[in-house]
């Protein structure tokens, strides 16, 4: 198994550019399954959850060509409408092609997830979604199947009790062929949901609303090609700079989006870092501690859990202290355990953690348990003293493009150990 070793303690300095957001390409790759047409790709990121995703589509008969982060998909000839378990336990957005091929193809057959290191995480509002709109779902075998009579969806009305990210994807992806009009109530405001839309509207859905929490949708009977850029990743944006604002240092992001990152920025402002946006670059500079901010995770527009875990690491060497509370996941504090390895003081009740700074984190091995939790991992190994090693970064190469790469361009002594 992989490990990054790190040797903590350098301020990062420099420019790093920002990749496709992971969240955005993966319902767009899966978008492709909705044309008989060829859909083709800007701004890809290299990551394993996409070779993931492409392994997936291949199997189901999508031709996919790449040349580096462009990629054209074609699904002309579907030969196979199901989602197998390896897939789909190796990386749950496999679920994101159950709303496509059943309003294509008027079935589909998708094992369910089990649960994850972060939660149980149902896919249950996905299932209603369709039900709603017609389609019968049975599950058998630890599979859903998913069949409509007749075999074309129909428009309903479908109102989200939770803000689900991949449940809003999948249903506003089934709703552009369905017949008649879909309307998502309580639907997810997230920026990928908003690139997702524009693609399907390049597509030739016709689809409003998307960024709000009520998106309409009026089903067409076909979808043709289109070209898309994939958005920048605000989450790997997110990590850079709390990474910069941990260690100390002066980053810039280019190739970024300050405007979904708003919440982000605003907290490391408060922990003290002077941030400057010039048009799709990000400045970050750091020359002190951080200040403990405190945290609380909600949907969009409101501070993302993915980004929870790496204020957690900024703020086990902050000054004062800071609590963090987790409200999507019911196990998101993983990391936790690790960072008390470093030195880290950090007191949990229920889904809420109070992290006392301390001055300094001691060098450790320390084991990585999901994508995010190792970014923090990583996140604390550049602000402690002496070697850092981090196990299991499997996790992180789901969704960090050439993160060590990029972290060594910035000034940072880490290596991946083979
Ligand atoms: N939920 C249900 N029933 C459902 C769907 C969701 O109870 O049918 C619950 C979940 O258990 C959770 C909450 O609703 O408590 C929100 O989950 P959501 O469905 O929004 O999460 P997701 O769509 O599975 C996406 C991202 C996650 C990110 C979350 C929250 C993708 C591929 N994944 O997951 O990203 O944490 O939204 O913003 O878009 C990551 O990148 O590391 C990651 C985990």
């Amino acid at each position: 198994m992989q490990k990054l070793s790190i040797q903590g303690g350098n301020r990062l300095n420099g420019e790093v550019r920002i990749s496709g957001a992971k969240n955005a390409a993966l319902p767009i790759l899966c978008a492709s399954l909705l044309s008989g047409d060829p859909l083709q790709l800007g701004n890809v990121p290299e990551l394993n959850d996409i070779a993931t995703m492409r392994k997936l589509l291949e199997q189901m008969g999508v031709v996919i060509e790449t040349n580096g982060s462009q990629m054209v998909l074609s699904a002309a000839h579907i030969g196979k409408l199901e989602a197998p378990y390896d897939m789909v336990k190796t990386m749950r957005a496999a679920i994101l092609v159950l709303g496509p091929l059943t309003a294509r193809f008027g079935e589909a057959m998708v094992s369910l997830p089990g649960g994850c290191a972060i939660g149980s995480r149902p896919v249950d509002l996905h299932i209603k979604g369709l039900q709603a709109m017609g389609a019968e779902i049975h599950i058998e075998h630890g599979y859903i199947h998913a069949k409509v009579p007749g075999g074309r969806l129909k428009g309903a009305r479908i109102f989200f009790d939770l803000v689900s990210v991949t449940g809003t994807e999948n249903l506003m992806m089934a709703a552009a062929l369905a017949d008649g009009l879909t309307v998502l109530e309580n639907a997810a405001r997230e920026p990928e949901v908003v690139d997702l839309a524009q693609c399907l509207i390049a597509m030739g859905a016709k689809i409003e609303g998307a960024g709000s929490d009520t998106i309409s949708i009026t089903g067409v009977k076909k979808l043709h090609g289109a070209s898309h850029r994939i958005m920048p990743d605000r989450i790997e944006s997110g990590t850079f700079l709390v990474a910069a604002a941990a260690a100390g240092g002066n980053v810039t992001l280019t190739d970024a989006r300050a405007d979904i990152l708003e919440n982000i920025l605003e907290k490391l402002q408060e922990a003290g870092a002077a941030i400057k946006v010039s048009g799709s670059t990000i400045s970050l500079q750091m020359n002190k501690r951080p200040i403990a901010v405190n945290v609380r995770t909600a949907p969009y527009p409101a501070f993302p859990t993915d980004m929870q875990a790496q204020f957690m690491a900024m703020n086990t060497i902050a000054e004062g202290s800071a609590m963090v509370v987790e409200t999507i996941f019911e196990n998101r504090f993983m990391h936790v355990q690790e960072l008390r390895r470093l030195g880290a003081q950090i007191e949990v009740e229920g889904n809420t953690a109070v992290i006392k700074g301390c001055a300094q984190l001691e060098g450790a091995t320390i084991m990585a348990t999901d994508l995010r939790a190792s970014a923090c991992l990583v996140i604390a190994g550049l602000a402690a003293q002496g070697e850092t090693i981090v196990d299991r970064i499997y996790h992180l190469d789901r969704g960090y493009e050439h993160i060590e790469t990029k972290l060594s361009s910035l000034g940072a002594q880490i290596r991946r150990i083979k």
